[in-house]
């Protein structure tokens, strides 16, 4: 286990940035995940981390040790690429011994150590299989007993879980947070799927076009989002942009459109927001915040919107609405209770808490 430190890392292909300045600081055992849409810099910055591009500019620590200049082989990481990667014309247990054999380790020791990684992935009768006779789920498990069996400092994980169907990516999943807590080995995980990042991770680290966004734990990239982009990227979310035109101790409210007056909070902004009358603002608002408006709502501060339905989705959990305000487009969500489903073209009144509004700059 080590931690892990990111020292004002760049890397340019040429004239392309493919990330930028990123200064950040892994601890000990953390599972912490690069997210952000395809072609952010993920991979760069995983691949810098494992030496197999050396960065433009900065350093990278490993346990405060520079190891900048060292080879991908002196770095003790268990990487799983994003396309596996595995030897196909070999058998499961060859692909995996293959990094001890590498490493000149003695015959016994290697036969003890790929069954102990077999089992952890749960492919203990899979050894003479070759790589082309196995499904996408267990060639993922090979990829990783691979990374594991040489008990790596450190795991890095591009997308390991990107060719599977979505049951086995969420039993998956699963798996590999019960085995990185086991082991307790310092793990960074890619991925561009924000539900996956949320549920698995300690921290999560959003990127956008190859400069990092925000840094911190699920609950504060998804309450607290630093910029539009975060707030976007991360779950559902109504953003609409608008003009403060009236501020009253903690009461701020936002003009969104001609008859809709947004009742929010100054004390729930993101760190950056400079909050003054006339000053344009993007408010965020959750589509599971809403509360369809009625009696016991009234007590509570908060605006009242009235939305035309555009389309409604039944997801069996839920029911979303796809809903028109006053010519702005409000998504709304309500756990499934049973009740009847609101149609198309019905005009309803929904009540948006105070609290659940969110000031971005
Ligand atoms: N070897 C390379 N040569 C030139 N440009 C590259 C190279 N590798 C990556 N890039 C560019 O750097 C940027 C970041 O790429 P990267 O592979 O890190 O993205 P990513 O976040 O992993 O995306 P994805 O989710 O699609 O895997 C992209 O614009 C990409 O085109
Ligand atoms: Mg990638």
């Amino acid at each position: 286990m080590i931690d892990v430190t990111l020292e004002r890392i760049s890397k340019q292909f040429g004239n392309v940035s493919g990330v930028n300045d990123v200064n950040v600081e892994i601890r000990s055992g953390e599972f912490f995940t690069l997210l952000g849409p395809s072609g952010c810099g993920k991979t760069t910055t995983l691949r810098m981390i494992a030496g197999f591009y050396y960065p433009s500019a900065g350093r990278i620590l490993f346990g405060g040790q520079d190891v900048t200049n060292l080879p991908p082989n002196k770095r003790n990481t268990g990487m799983v690429f994003q396309n596996y990667a595995l030897f196909p014309h070999m058998t499961v247990f060859e692909n995996i011994a293959f990094g001890l054999q590498t490493r000149k380790q003695p015959k016994a020791v290697i036969q003890e150590k790929v069954e102990r990684a077999l089992a952890q992935v749960h492919l203990t009768t899979y050894g003479s299989r070759r790589i082309d006779q196995l499904s996408g789920g267990q060639q993922q498990r090979v990829a990783l007993a691979r990374a594991l069996v040489i008990q790596p400092d450190l795991l890095l994980l591009d997308e390991p879980l990107s060719n599977l169907d979505a049951k086995l990516r969420e039993e998956t999943r699963l798996e590999i947070k019960k085995l990185q807590l086991e082991l307790g080995v310092t793990t960074l995980y890619v991925t561009h799927d924000q539900a996956e990042a949320m549920s698995m991770s300690d921290r999560i680290m959003v990127m956008q076009g190859g400069v990092v966004q925000q840094i911190g734990t699920p609950q504060e990239i998804y309450n607290q989002p630093v910029n539009r982009f975060v707030s976007s990227f991360i779950g559902e979310t109504n953003l609409w942009e608008g003009i403060i035109e009236r501020m009253e101790g903690d009461d701020v409210y936002v003009r969104v459109s001609p008859t809709i007056l947004l009742h929010a909070s100054a004390s729930h902004t993101s760190p950056t927001c400079n909050l003054r009358v006339g000053v344009p603002i993007a408010v965020s608002f959750r589509p599971e915040s809403i509360k369809e408006a009625e009696a016991q709502h009234t007590d509570r501060a908060g605006s009242f919107i009235t939305s035309l339905i555009k389309v409604s989705e039944f997801t069996g959990v839920s029911v979303q609405y796809i809903t028109d305000a006053d010519g702005l487009l409000l998504k709304a969500m309500f756990v499934n209770l049973g009740h009847q489903l609101r149609e198309r073209g019905e005009q309803v009144t929904f009540f948006i808490p105070k609290e659940s509004v969110y000031l971005i700059e």
